[in-house]
């Protein structure tokens, strides 16, 4: 390149610059989010991610023992400079990046990985027999350290401060209950959180409004009547054919109870009971799911599980003991994105990745406990695409042949940063904060 067009690139560099910054205070694209995703795609830090992933991956931890990946975190957090509180939740880490004053805004990642056997054979495969990150926590977790560093680098520029939350035990263990039972999000004014997605093509997101996934919660009935000999029924109370009665009233809820329209589930996945073809024997245990898009439909189903196995049970002359494991399985709400939130993150989303990037998705009766966050604060997540497109097909997660796709740590890095420092932004454009307000720090 000759002088003379180096000196126009400059020139041109700088007006550009000029515009981002007189830009700041007008509804333009300000300074953040500008470049995030070319940085986060830098092989340097790529390649950072990439390594963090690859070692969390390596060493997979299951809920609230998530203590080496909370280490590495923390590690990675004090090279860059950024402070956090810990422990929070057992083994929760929550960084600080900004002011350290309000408006605080809150990004979110889980840690913690599943008890199953990884199957796919590569150069860091799990070490720990029985344990594998199949749900792409190792991902999400150097995705929000991808998103400190940028965030790291344009500290001056953010109108406030963005909270790291670094969450034990998504998977069945609430962990985002005892975050916020811990009062570590106190003050914060919205929450952003992302799941990959194996069936989406990298470089999209997907999300709704409104309702995005089921609420869900177990239940396990032990329906007790009297043992005997198999020939001679009259003598027995056979709990066999109790709980199999149970089992086809229960069905009855979602067909004939539920607003078809309001979409709900019920699955007994669990019966057991008897172990030979001659006794029947004195109890047999069911347990299941259930599953509903609303706090209300969900607590109107749970009170109905019970009263229909209790009382189809009876119909047998058995007794029925229902639990709804809220101790080992606490139920999760449904996750429901806030709507000015879901403006927010088209605008982003759209402007890092195009708008053709930014997909509408159907609610799906899965569940999360990033809703717990929702529950008392405006919250929003959306799943991150990481298909490529010449693998055929498609391994989901929780698959012990699940692999995840390296190439998307760069847009779940830049997604949180942005979603996070231009809501900071906006939020000072709508609300101005009052200067000298240290009352009410984090
Ligand atoms: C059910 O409970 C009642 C009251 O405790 C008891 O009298 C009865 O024997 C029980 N029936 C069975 C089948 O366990
Ligand atoms: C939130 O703000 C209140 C009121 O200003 C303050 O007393 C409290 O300590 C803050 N919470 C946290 C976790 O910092």
């Amino acid at each position: 390149m000759g002088f003379f067009k180096w000196v126009c690139l400059i020139l041109l560099l700088y007006l550009l610059d000029a515009t981002l910054i007189l830009s700041d205070s007008n509804d333009q694209l300000p300074v953040i989010p500008f470049g995030f995703l070319e940085f986060a795609k830098k092989p340097e830090v790529l390649n950072w991610m990439t390594d963090i992933r690859r070692k969390i991956h390596e060493n997979p931890e299951l809920g609230y023992e998530e203590f080496k990946t909370s280490e590495l975190i923390r590690e990675k957090l004090d090279k860059l400079g950024i402070s956090y509180k810990y422990p929070v939740a057992v083994t929760g880490v929550i960084g600080f990046i900004g002011t350290g004053h309000p408006p605080f805004v809150a990004i979110r990642a889980d840690m913690d990985a599943l008890a199953m056997q990884e199957k796919v054979e590569w150069e860091h495969k799990s070490k720990v027999p029985g344990k594998m990150h199949a749900c792409g926590h190792d991902a999400h977790v150097a995705m929000l350290l991808g998103a400190a560093k940028i965030l790291k680098e344009h500290e001056k520029e953010i109108k406030g401060t963005v909270v790291l939350v670094f969450q034990p035990a998504e998977e069945g263990g609430a962990g985002a209950k005892k975050v916020l039972d811990a009062g570590a999000l106190e003050n914060v004014s919205a929450i952003f959180g992302l799941h990959i997605d194996p069936s989406l093509p990298i470089g999209e997101v997907g999300s709704r409004s409104g309702p995005f996934l089921a609420g869900s919660g177990f239940f396990e009935a032990v329906i007790s009547g009297k043992g005997g000999h198999a020939a001679i029924p009259q003598h027995t109370i056979d709990p066999i054919l109790a709980a199999s009665n149970v089992i086809v009233s229960l069905q009855h809820l979602v067909s004939r109870e539920a607003d078809p329209l309001d979409s709900q589930v019920v699955t007994v996945a669990k019966f057991q009971g008897g172990g030979a073809f001659n006794v029947i024997p004195d109890s047999v245990t069911i347990g299941g799911t259930f599953r509903a898009f609303s706090k209300e439909s969900f607590m109107q189903l749970r009170q109905r599980i019970e009263q229909v196995i209790t009382g189809q049970a009876a119909v047998q002359r058995c007794n029925a003991t229902i639990s709804f494991l809220d101790k080992q399985k606490p139920f999760f709400p449904p996750t429901v994105n806030d709507g000015d939130l879901h403006k927010h993150f088209q605008k982003v989303a759209g402007d890092l990745l195009g708008i053709s990037k930014v997909t509408g998705m159907p609610p799906s009766m899965g569940s999360e406990d990033f809703a717990f966050y929702q529950e008392s604060l405006p919250g929003y997540f959306f799943m991150l695409g990481m298909k490529d497109a010449s693998v055929e097909k498609t391994v989901s997660v929780h698959s012990p042949y699940f692999k995840f796709n390296e190439d998307a740590l760069p847009y779940g890095a830049a997604l949180h940063a942005s979603l996070a420092a231009s809501y900071l932004l906006k939020l000072q454009q709508n609300v101005p904060v009052v200067e000298g307000n240290h009352h009410d720090e984090l």
